[in-house]
């Protein structure tokens, strides 16, 4: 009688041939890095590959196969690898200076392209990452409002520090009840004062949202939401939830942040424009940097003061390479670029790809469903509708190692996704592109039928 182990193994055993080379490579890599690398997020068993090179959709890795990305460097790649605009841009200022510390021509032409595309931003401080924004965001609110405590979603993501991981990925046992969630620490770093400072709102619930926030109004300076819950499986916010947490941050004085470091890529002026809802604080990052290392913090002039140097106490924003001309040059380019056309073009791709997940799914009579917005893409392995992070995590749960070995199989077959099996799309691809990854997972699922059906039945549909 086969066991879970059995489908294991022969995944890992097909993969390990066919990545070879990689599984040298990560041997040398382990003496260096715990685990083989320096990103927690890009790390799967039993490895992952190494890349040498990649072009447009392409990326081409060390045992020479050519795989179409759909990852994107976590969805900051909008064209796709060496958008000749971008390099070309990047090569010119590299030739110029890597940074100055001093503003720069490009910095206001990037600061100004931002500001007339994205609604709630009227002035904006550019950072070195998207967790740098979050984060500034929130010290703004702090100051602005004098109050210490912060609400973030349950499953929110906001980038790698203590209160932006807070109920990230609770597991069953220590979520809380749903209408007021525990705030459960991500690992053992996070100390308990941090835990005390937030408070975490369950998403999608507008009506017990407004209850904590109501309870909550007279400590709390920010409230901080993603519009598309992103690393909880791209499980977008509902318009009557995100206009209630814009209505109700309004009418007790706490800062809206709208966390648009993903979705910023849904609309020509982001998540906001699409759900008409304007935040008071905007984080940005991924795409406005071409590429390069970017984020910034944008919003209204009363509150973006806070970081005028010229305040009696301005919050303190410091970072050596925040603004620098590499960046924003990369950011210039391919922002430059994005006109709603080609919005529309990957948004397209990307409803196209959530048809053909949920068809070839229901062809195999095996649960599953790809969530997401326009570019944006998640599959879960589950029919069960996803609203929350609880559901997500359900879903992931129920499923064992399936979504993992599933990866895997997309992986040997040339398509690239996030290990949690994100998948986003950029202007360099085509519907051929789409269709590929679709016949990928169909010839996946079919080898994985049995052994789901030994292992894992309860995942037939
Ligand atoms: C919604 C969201 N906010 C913030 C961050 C942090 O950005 P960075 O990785 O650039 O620090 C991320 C990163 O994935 C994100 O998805």
């Amino acid at each position: 009688m086969a066991t879970s182990k059995d489908m294991k193994s022969q995944v890992y055993r097909d993969y390990q041939n066919w990545a070879a080379v990689s599984g040298t490579l990560i041997n040398e890599a382990r003496e260096v890095f715990p685990g083989g690398d320096t990103r927690m997020s890009a790390h799967f068993a039993p490895y992952p590959v190494f890349i040498e090179r990649a072009s447009g959709s392409r990326l081409y890795d060390a045992d020479g196969h050519e795989i179409i990305d759909f990852m994107n460097n976590f969805t900051s790649l909008i064209h796709g690898h060496a958008n000749p605009a971008v390099v070309a841009a990047v090569t010119e200022q590299m030739a110029r200076g890597s940074a100055y510390a001093a503003p720069t021509g490009s910095q206001v032409e990037l600061g100004q392209l931002i500001r007339e595309r994205i609604p709630g931003v009227e002035q904006l401080r550019f950072t070195s990452s998207g967790t740098e924004a979050t984060l500034m965001g929130l010290r703004a609110a702090r100051a602005f409002t004098g109050r210490q405590k912060i609400m973030k979603m349950e499953g929110g993501y906001h980038g790698s520090y203590e209160l932006a991981e807070v109920s990230l990925v609770p597991k069953p046992g220590d979520r809380g009840p749903l209408e007021r969630p525990n705030s459960v620490a991500v690992d053992a770093s996070i100390p308990d004062s941090v835990l005390a400072d937030t408070i975490v709102c369950p998403f999608n619930q507008p009506e017990l949202a407004a209850r904590l926030i109501r309870e909550h109004a007279h400590e709390l300076a920010a409230v901080i939401a993603e519009p598309v819950l992103g690393s909880m499986g791209m499980v977008p916010a509902t318009r009557e939830f995100l206009e209630m947490l814009r209505a109700e941050t309004a009418a007790a004085g706490i800062v809206f942040i709208l966390d648009e470091v993903i979705t910023l890529r849904t609309t020509f002026g982001g998540a906001q424009q699409h759900f008409g809802v304007t935040p008071d604080l905007t984080a940005m990052g991924k795409i406005i940097g071409g590429g390069l290392p970017i984020g910034a913090i944008g919003g209204s002039t009363e509150l973006m003061r806070m970081f005028h140097p010229d305040e009696p106490e301005p919050v303190m924003h410091a970072s050596t390479f925040s603004g620098n001309p590499l960046s924003m040059a990369a950011g210039g380019a391919a922002m430059q670029q994005l006109n709603p056309q080609n919005i529309e073009h990957i948004n397209s791709l990307g409803e196209h790809f959530r048809q053909g997940v949920a068809d070839t799914f229901s062809s195999h009579g095996i649960r599953g469903q790809a969530t997401g917005l326009g570019s944006l893409s998640n599959i879960h392995l589950t029919n069960t509708p996803i609203n929350d992070a609880r559901d997500s995590l359900d879903g992931v749960i129920a499923a064992g190692n399936i979504g993992s070995l599933l990866h895997l199989g997309m992986l040997r077959r040339g398509v690239a996704s996030a290990s949690r099996l994100m998948y986003c799309t950029s202007t360099a691809m085509q519907r051929a592109d789409v269709e590929f990854a679709i016949s990928a997972l169909d010839d996946t699922l079919r080898e994985m039928k049995p052994g789901i059906e030994r292992e894992r039945p309860a995942l037939l549909a």
